[in-house]
């Protein structure tokens, strides 16, 4: 099966075919949801809280995420795999956010890069669209801005606040973008944003009318027991099944029972080591 492209996407959304899409980290992970089919796999940023133990995903670098995205490359055949642009990788100007995008893609093996913002960064989109590199928005909650934004709020609640998200939304278009993400917005201003756009919108805590679902792989796959987002759905209990198991583990362990005869090796000459006795 070839490679999912920014150009199946549009064609899905005038279809009408729902988008979904999932975070990874890693070789398996990538392998997992690329078996399944799921056609976008984003290296998010939000490797540094889920991943690396960060409280923001601000500390997260380019080296970081080329890392993963290496990874995440690896374990796909089918789906589009997206880089995260981390914080102040394309904030200072165009040039040396198509030096760093040019890395992820050139180092990284990703498809397509992902950024935070609308009118601020819609030059540095056209220049990396111009140049060949296909960019996915985000726009509502953009965490690299939590500070400014006061936490991990629902943002465009008020009429000014939609229009503007809406402005932009169109400005991330013109510019080139082939998706945009919306983050944390209410649901009828991501209707009004996904029946206003060609380009697919995929929501994120943002309703149900967008033309597609991302979702953190730890958030859906109950890695941590402490964080569980109104907007995540919980399909598993990974936390409570890893650490039976490895509670099992260090029983077994402690009580001898690991590793037993089936899981050793003997030898075929025992020689020198003829009088060590087997006594398990
Ligand atoms: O970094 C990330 O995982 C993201 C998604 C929440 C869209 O940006």
């Amino acid at each position: 099966m070839a490679r999912v492209t920014p150009g199946d996407l549009r064609v899905m959304k005038r279809r009408g075919e729902r988008i979904p899409m999932l975070t990874a980290y890693d070789f398996p992970t990538a392998r997992i949801i690329d078996a399944v089919g799921i056609p976008l796999i984003l290296v998010g940023d939000s490797v540094g809280t889920t991943v690396l133990g960060y409280e923001t995903t601000i500390p997260v670098t380019l080296d970081d995420i080329l890392h993963h995205t290496r990874a995440v490359v690896r374990g796909t055949t089918h789906a589009l795999v997206i880089a995260d642009m981390p914080f102040m990788t394309y904030h200072v100007n165009p040039d040396e956010a198509l030096r760093n995008a040019g890395r992820l893609i050139q180092e990284g093996g990703a498809q397509a890069i992902k950024l935070e913002g609308g009118r601020i960064v819609a030059d540095t989109v056209r220049r990396l669209v111009a140049c060949g590199i296909p960019v996915q928005g985000h726009l509502g909650l953009t965490p690299q801005s939590v500070f400014q934004l006061g936490g991990h709020r629902l943002q465009g609640k008020t009429s000014a606040a939609a229009q503007r998200i809406l402005d932009d939304a169109q400005m991330l278009q013109e510019a080139g973008a082939f998706s945009l993400v919306l983050e944390l917005v209410p649901a009828p201003l991501a209707r009004q944003i996904s029946e206003a756009l060609a380009i697919p919108t995929i929501g994120i805590g943002a309703g149900p009318y967008c033309d597609g679902q991302v979702q953190v792989i730890h958030d859906l796959l109950g890695l941590d027991p402490s964080f569980q987002p109104r907007h995540a759905r919980r399909y598993a209990s990974l936390y409570e099944t890893v650490r039976d198991a490895v509670g099992h583990y260090a029983d077994d362990v402690r009580q001898g029972t690991f590793p037993s005869a089936a899981e050793s090796f003997g030898m075929e000459q025992p020689g020198p080591l003829a009088d060590v006795k087997e006594d398990r």
